[in-house]
């Protein structure tokens, strides 16, 4: 995917991708401190519920001063993964207005592997949310 970008002239970096349970907490409680907890649950996963913690999602950025911010949604990094990312396996796990089933607010810049064949599928199908792939309740209060 990296090359495919620089081929178009993006350069694809990694903010973030695996996180320990410790990291986590840190994260999350940091966020608490400055939100408090309702504040740190719409875009923070408790320590224990984070994908970071399974290794299977990253955090996005190319480098154009848009790192962890809405904004890089209007990136041409931000733009080129929401389109294509999932050719390489990568779905767009938080998107815009998907918090009543994600349970998250917008990210465009977290992305979640899930492999080519059910990235593949969920375009194909136009499903979009893991949790309606897989016939799961939707979860807009994940912790
Ligand atoms: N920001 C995402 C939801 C996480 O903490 O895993
Ligand atoms: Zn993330």
């Amino acid at each position: 995917m990296r090359a495919a970008m620089a081929a178009e002239g993006i350069t694809l970096r990694m903010s973030s991708a695996y996180r320990s349970f410790a990291r986590q907490q840190t994260i999350y409680s940091g966020f608490v401190a400055r939100e408090g907890v309702a504040g740190a649950d719409t875009h923070s996963a408790r320590p224990g519920n984070s994908e970071h913690q399974t290794g299977l999602a990253v955090d996005l950025d190319d480098g154009t001063g848009c790192n962890l911010a809405r904004c890089f949604a209007d990136t041409a990094g931000g733009r080129w993964l929401a389109a294509n990312s999932w050719k390489y396996g990568f779905i767009l796990r938080y998107g815009d207005g998907w918090q009543p089933i994600v349970g998250y607010t917008y990210e465009p810049w977290h992305f979640r592997y899930v492999g080519v064949d059910v990235a593949t599928d969920m375009h194909e199908r136009g499903v979009r949310t893991l949790e309606e792939y897989f016939g799961l309740p939707a979860a807009p209060d994940y912790g």
